[in-house]
């Protein structure tokens, strides 16, 4: 049919998300987006336990399902396919999510299509702004950094990424040895508000190399000396020590990032050539005005436009993955019952 409606599934990180989008018009119409999240099941662990991640999956799912549709105004028999992620992430959970979808496929007879999550990040602003390939993405999230030329539905180049830590667990990590909750990112953004960034010069490893690869593990150790060394002379942190710790971090994770992405444009220019270049980006660490102002600048200084679609398709949701699908689907790609959950699965 001219208008696909597809029903997403996701459940590879700590939301239980369904959703039902059509295709209207060269991008996607969000007919509902339906997302439950596990902060609080999480928070006193400072990070997400995938036992606990597992089970209110499991117990939610359906309620997601039929919540979605219900909100479409939707049945299961008007959906033209069911999209689930089947990976990477969180085995308990894609398990949980893939079955799931199996079951409505089976009792529906309408065709599965197995999503990979980061496609899922990586097709979001073609669903939001209906951009045209190829582009440059940087997803950054609380499990993912990489830099991907965009190229078709289920064609990408990785150009570069973390070799270690994603920003946003740095965020997390930070937050926690600051005593400021979970999930960090947003609380340690607040604290950086009123903060000096200048005043600790924490690392930017791999600089120093042409490439687009990143390294974001040794920021932690060097935030907790920072800590250590003012509490051993003062015998703790005042509202300034905590402000200023954070706005250097912070500082110290956009400045990699858009000096990373420099680079990144430059490779991408070598693999892919579009007369209106854009660079998009999704995950939560995106929220980031700190970190959203650096790479706008930098887009801007390279001639690329600076895309960031609206937060919540940004982070984890299940209509990015029934655009996925969707996309996919229409090039041809379905999957039969034998589709395995993979807690690894690169582009
Ligand atoms: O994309 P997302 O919701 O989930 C995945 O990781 O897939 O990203 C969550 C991450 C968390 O680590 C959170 O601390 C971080 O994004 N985050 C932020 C901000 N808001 C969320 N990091 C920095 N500044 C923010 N304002
Ligand atoms: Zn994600």
């Amino acid at each position: 049919g001219e208008n696909l409606t597809i029903l997403g599934i996701e459940s590879s990180c700590d939301d239980t998300a369904a959703a039902v989008v059509r295709a209207c018009a060269g991008r996607g119409d969000v007919l509902s987006s339906v997302v439950i999240g596990q902060e609080a099941l999480h928070a006193d662990f400072g990070g997400v336990v995938p036992e606990i991640a597992a089970r209110a999956h499991a117990e939610r799912l359906d309620g997601a399902v039929e919540q979605a549709l219900v909100q479409a105004g939707l049945r299961l028999a008007d959906m033209d396919a069911i999209a689930v992620t089947a990976g990477p992430g969180l085995i308990g959970g894609v398990v949980s999510g893939v079955m799931m979808a199996k079951g409505l496929s089976a009792g529906s007879g309408k065709p599965l299509v197995g999503v990979n999550h980061l496609a899922g990040h990586a097709l979001t602003p073609r669903m939001t702004d209906g951009i045209a390939y190829p582009y440059l993405m940087l997803l950054v999230s609380g499990g993912h950094c990489q830099f991907l030329a965009v190229l078709g539905p289920g064609e990408f180049r990785r150009l570069g990424g973390t070799i270690d830590d994603a920003p946003g667990e740095a965020f997390d990590k930070t937050a926690k040895l600051l005593g400021l909750g979970y999930p960090g990112g947003p609380l340690v953004e607040q604290e950086a508000q009123d903060g000096d960034a200048a005043r600790f010069n924490f690392p930017r490893p791999l600089l120093d190399r042409p490439n687009c690869d990143m390294s974001f593990s040794g920021l932690k150790t060097a935030l907790r000396r920072a800590r250590d060394h003012i509490i051993a002379e003062k015998g703790g942190l005042s509202v300034g020590d905590r402000a200023d710790l954070c706005a250097s971090f912070q500082h110290a994770v956009a400045q990699t990032l858009a000096k990373k992405t420099a680079r990144a444009i430059a490779a991408f220019r070598d693999v892919a050539h579009s007369d209106a270049p854009v660079l998009a980006v999704a995950g939560g660490v995106a929220a980031n005005q700190c970190v959203g102002a650096a790479l706008r600048d930098v887009a801007m200084a390279e001639g690329f436009e600076f895309l960031a679609p609206p937060l919540k398709y940004c982070t984890d949701n299940a209509a990015m993955i029934a655009w996925a699908g969707l996309e996919q689907f229409q090039a041809g790609h379905v999957d039969d019952f034998t589709l395995a959950a993979r807690p690894r699965w690169p582009l």
